[in-house]
């Protein structure tokens, strides 16, 4: 049933492409409307929305933050990303002009759960993005948007997570067209990236031997570091997870800008630092990320950058350079997360862990 992969988490990456195609289908309609069915919540009551939150556990978590920029930027209301774990021990400004965005992999996990109780008690609405049919969040839930992941077998979410990346934006683009923004061809645009996705991502697999060949050697490494900035943070807490749970090493993602107000002290001669690289020359973020780079290789850092094809400056900074096919910066999360999932999946096969079952480790967590 693992298709001759030696994992399940391996074989979950690689089903990425269809993970997105099938998240996608028959969302858009050829006139150009998004259509979210499960969507039970009038569209009054979303004109009337004024805050969002958004709540998740560890990778759900990091697909909220990436979240958070896209629907700020597309649909102008303030949006705060929660660990459901923290959510209702601070008493919340939670009210029924708040939507609460409940993002499960499961759909099971204990801290979500509770976090979206104490929405709904106060009032708010609450939309699931979750990937198992009739699983408790979303039927406790007034909405649900499904992921159709597929069964996600290995304790590591790869798949979980950039379906859920793929659900947030349509949940985003939606909210945009419900709200009547000055917004068509944009959200025509954005769609039609979308739907290039699943190809896109399937020429990064298709150079995942670049990612195992540079992992050959670094499994004696103890510490790696991940950098990002905008959406490529999330993405670099995401690559410091994966490795934390399955190669039990100690790695750490930073926004790239805190580097000099503090982690940049860590870093050793040799230490391995992943850097996120956003699009080159459409803001200033891609020459932060850059400087950032040159920074900790100042300090005898060995820099390995995921960053667009055809950056004509990176590879003049970074050691090693993975690249990815050219997409916009809100929607590049869902191609740099791959190498970085290749990456730990490797690491720990070559440290002889069981990838899919991590020690201390359980699937859905459905204990506070
Ligand atoms: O099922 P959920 O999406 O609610 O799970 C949330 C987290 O427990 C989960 O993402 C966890 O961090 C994964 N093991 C990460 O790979």
């Amino acid at each position: 049933e693992k298709d001759g992969y030696d994992w399940f988490m391996r074989k979950e990456i690689f089903e990425q492409p269809k993970a997105i195609s099938d998240t996608l289908l028959g969302r858009y309609s050829p006139q150009g409307e998004l259509t979210l069915d499960e969507i039970h919540i009038s569209p009054e009551t979303l004109r009337r929305v004024n805050k969002i939150i958004i709540l998740g556990c560890g990778t759900a978590h990091y697909a909220g933050m990436v979240a958070k920029y896209a629907i700020e930027h597309w649909v102008r209301i303030p949006c705060e990303v929660e660990l459901a774990s923290e959510f209702r021990y601070r008493d919340p400004i939670v009210d029924s002009q708040t939507l609460c965005v409940a993002i499960s992999q499961s759909g099971e996990t204990a801290d979500t759960l509770q976090a979206i109780r104490h929405a709904r008690e106060q009032g708010a609405k609450v939309i699931a993005i979750c990937n198992t049919n009739g699983s408790t969040i979303p039927r406790e839930s007034d909405a649900v948007i499904y992921t159709y992941a597929g069964p996600e077998i290995g304790v590591a979410s790869t798949k979980g997570f950039t379906t859920q990346l793929i659900a947030c934006y349509l949940l985003g683009l939606y909210l945009a067209q419900v709200r009547g923004m000055k917004f068509g061809d944009e959200i025509r645009t954005i769609m039609d990236e979308l739907e290039a996705m699943p190809a896109k991502m399937q020429s990064v697999l298709d150079h995942a031997d670049q990612i195992y060949t540079l992992a050959k050697g670094m499994e004696d490494e103890e510490d790696f570091i991940f950098i990002g900035r905008h959406v490529g943070y999330p993405i670099a807490l995401e690559g410091a997870l994966k490795l934390k749970e399955i190669a039990y090493l100690h790695a750490e993602g930073f926004a790239a800008g805190e580097l000099k107000h503090g982690p940049i002290a860590i870093i050793n001669p040799g230490m391995p630092v992943f850097a996120v690289v956003p699009p080159q020359g459409r803001d200033q973020l891609h020459d932060k990320v850059v400087s950032n780079i040159q920074e900790v290789r100042a300090r005898g850092a060995r820099t390995i950058a995921v960053a667009e094809q055809d950056d004509n400056e990176v590879d003049q900074f970074a050691e090693v350079v993975i690249s990815l096919p050219k997409v916009s910066t809100l929607l590049q999360p869902v191609l740099a997360v791959v190498p970085l999932q290749l990456f730990a999946c490797e690491i720990a096969t070559l440290l002889g862990n069981d990838v899919d079952q991590p020690r201390n480790l359980a699937k859905s967590v459905t204990v506070e």
